[in-house]
């Protein structure tokens, strides 16, 4: 059933669909729920009593860990009030590795601190076998004088010439703001949000399953890297944006030979480990310590310019869609 499956984004409810997938089977479990915030979605309901939201996560979390590889990871994806309560049902079934703070701020809640994060969960389905990669960003710099914003006082000449390696706190991946680069989805993902996932925990031909594809983000980042992908959504809706989007998308984010993230035109993530062969594409000053006021800027001069999809020829088909319902 799995090779069925492959690189579709299937129509259903995740929960029965599941139930086709073997255990142990896949690389990577992402799942990026509903939030039970009564959220506008084309056709679910997104409004469930306390327990009935921790009983449904708790089924779907289970079946998760059930079908990820004994060297797979397992992420989710939700505001920290509901992360809380997946710890409890993960921390018996797989093994912590981090909380990511995804730095995002969100509405104000009156008589409240200001939530300015979105939690990540990310677990081991087994402790020492998983398969990791550590990651780099580029350097935060001014936009107009280019300096870099952190002072690293006498440490300059140590820096790496790209970028620090990614920490549990991600900063520099901003929501998907501009209705231009929006599909009709009310949650969508940036797309590098899961190409640096992606990038951290797998290898090119690996599977990534999401059990709430939405308009398609993981499944998109996946195929741009090469890897494989299954998708569920219960709304049709949204399956066909995703498969119209996919069918747009190559698997071609590369500099060289090697697999990178892009955002418009600037690599977002790197592979630690692919900088020594990355760097030849980079003019990189002579003296170190100039990399707090010189950016690193590649050879040929030309950059990428990757541009995610309007996509107004799949919003047209919708209305079509929409209207003959
Ligand atoms: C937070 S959104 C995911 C957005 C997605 N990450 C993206 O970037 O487009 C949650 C999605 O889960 C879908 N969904 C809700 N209940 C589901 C179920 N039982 N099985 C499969 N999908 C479901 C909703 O239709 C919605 O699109």
């Amino acid at each position: 059933m799995l090779n069925h499956y492959l690189n579709q984004i299937v129509p259903g409810d995740c929960l029965t669909l599941f139930k086709q997938i073997s255990d142990n089977s896949i690389d990577v479990t992402f799942a990026d729920p509903p939030f039970n915030l009564k959220k506008k979605y084309h056709r679910t309901k997104d409004s469930l009593e306390v327990q009935d939201y921790l009983n449904w996560c708790e089924a779907w979390i289970t079946e998760m860990v059930r079908v990820t590889k004994p060297t797979g990871s397992i992420l989710l994806h939700n505001i920290p009030k509901w992360l809380t309560y997946y710890t409890a049902v993960l921390n018996q079934r797989a093994h912590f590795k981090h909380w990511i703070a995804w730095d995002a701020p969100s509405s104000p809640m009156g008589k409240t601190l200001q939530p300015s994060h979105y939690g990540i969960l990310f677990y081991a389905k087994e402790g020492k076998q998983q398969k990791f990669y550590e990651v780099r960003y580029p350097h935060k710099r001014c936009r107009k004088c280019h300096y870099l914003q952190k002072d690293y006082g006498g440490k300059k000449a140590g820096l790496h010439p790209f970028g620090p390696l990614v920490s549990d706190v991600w900063t520099d991946i901003h929501r998907v703001k501009h209705n231009k680069y929006r599909d009709e989805h009310p949650c969508q993902l940036p797309l590098h949000l899961l190409e640096r996932v992606i990038l951290m925990t797998t290898d090119e031909g690996d599977i990534v399953l999401d059990p709430f594809t939405g308009t398609g983000t993981t499944a998109l980042a996946a195929k741009r890297l090469g890897r494989n992908f299954i998708g569920f959504e219960l709304d049709e809706q949204y399956v066909q944006i995703a498969e119209k989007k996919l069918t747009q998308e190559e698997p071609n984010s590369k500099l060289g030979n090697l697999w990178v993230s892009w955002f418009l035109n600037e690599i977002v993530t790197i592979r630690d480990q692919d900088w020594e062969v990355l760097q030849q594409y980079y003019l990189i000053p002579d003296d170190l310590k100039k990399i707090d006021r010189v950016p690193i800027v590649p050879k040929d001069g030309k950059r990428k310019v990757y541009t995610p999809r309007t996509d107004m020829e799949t919003k047209d088909m919708f209305s079509v869609f929409c209207q003959s319902v």
